[in-house]
């Protein structure tokens, strides 16, 4: 490619803005332009203001990008034309209709526009096809927002994309979440440390309406989700009711023939990988694979009384989040030409 797309970053230093700054250090496709966080950290180093909690170093490319204050007049003289949004529902609510109106293609990880029916939740690997949503919101005349998934419903989508032709009819899942998702800082420690809570504000009803329209499916979804003292990757308990008979060779196939997916640099070369060991999967690959963090692990699968049981392991700020996002990204530049 000739030249980069030059690419904003909207909450770079929270949990998920950390892994945009990261993963957008080195992009091939993608220049990072222009950084956002709240007003106190405007016109500081990225470097002496971040609380940086990756569990590894900080990439030098990145350690001196001023963080600036959130202005569309700037942005366009820098030639953004890409922003990625890593903001809290509630600012992500007033941002990023604005971006869309002033023409920017907005990549968002943030809930508020996700059950828009001309809002994609795009997850490549499983409906590319919904990408077209964003010429009903009026691309390529005017900007649009895609969003991503909320980081549980990511995991689950892709371990039942290739499973969708035998007819989901019941999904029952149980979530061990770490405390990432909960964004910087988070719960307080004294509320984590040594416990488990059970129960996040929004995300079982988020994860039902979610899987149903990733997937374009309509099953019965039961759902607990915990939160437990871990800090990256979340694990989920899935049984599954299926309309055919199904035997756990064939879904172990099916995983491992979940290749024919859009070949992207973000996208994993295994988006899915079962492991046989029945201590697999953990948190601890969480940042683990190629690319690191975007695979999602399958493991402990077995069948009982007809249904089907497994758990899986996903990166809930890499996959779940700005992996996802910044994979999405591509998936629209590679579709839509603009490399
Ligand atoms: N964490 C996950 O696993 C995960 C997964 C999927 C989706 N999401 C979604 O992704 C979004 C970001 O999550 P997160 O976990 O990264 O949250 P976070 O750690 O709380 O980070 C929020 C970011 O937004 C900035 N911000 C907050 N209020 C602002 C304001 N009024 N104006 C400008 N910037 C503001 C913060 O800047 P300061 O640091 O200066 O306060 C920070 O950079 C949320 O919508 C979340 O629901 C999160």
């Amino acid at each position: 490619m000739e030249k980069k797309i030059k690419v904003a970053v909207m909450g770079a230093t929270g949990a998920v803005g950390q892994v945009f700054m990261w993963m957008l250090a080195d992009h091939p496709w993608f220049e990072l332009t222009y950084a956002t966080a709240s007003a106190s950290r405007v016109g500081l180093k990225y470097a002496s203001t971040v609380h940086w909690v990756m569990p590894f170093e900080m990439p030098k490319k990145i350690r001196d990008v001023e963080v600036k204050e959130f202005n569309m007049e700037a942005m366009q003289e820098e030639g953004v034309q890409i922003v990625f949004s890593a903001l809290p529902a509630e600012v992500a609510s007033e941002a990023e209709p604005q971006l869309r109106d002033n023409g920017f293609y907005v990549f968002s990880n943030a809930a508020s526009m996700r059950y828009d029916s001309n809002v994609p939740i795009l997850i490549p690997e499983t409906n590319i096809e919904q990408l077209d949503l964003v010429k009903t919101q009026g691309y390529p005349e005017k900007g649009f927002v895609v969003t991503n998934a909320n980081c549980v419903t990511t995991g689950l989508a892709m371990a039942l994309a290739p499973l969708r032709k035998y007819g989901i009819k019941n999904i029952m899942l149980h979530s061990y979440q770490s405390v990432s998702g909960a964004g910087y800082p988070g719960l307080s420690s004294f509320d984590i440390t040594d416990n488990c809570i059970p129960f996040i504000r929004g995300e079982e009803e988020k994860i039902e309406k979610e899987i149903k329209k990733i997937l374009t499916i309509d099953p019965e979804v039961y759902c607990f989700t915990v939160r437990v003292p871990v800090m990256f990757g979340h694990l989920e308990a899935v049984w599954l009711d299926f309309e055919q008979d199904v035997e756990v060779e064939d879904i172990i196939k099916d995983w491992a023939d979940f290749k024919n997916v859009p070949d992207l640099p973000s996208t994993a070369v295994q988006p899915v990988e079962y492991g046989a060991d029945p201590t697999f999967p953990q948190p601890k690959y969480a940042f683990w694979g190629d690319p690191s963090g975007m695979v999602v692990y399958t493991g402990r699968l077995k069948k009982k009384n007809g249904k089907i049981g497994f758990i899986l392991m996903v990166n809930n700020i890499v996959k779940g989040a700005a992996g996802g996002s910044i994979q999405n990204a591509e998936a629209f530049v590679k579709k839509f030409g603009l490399i």
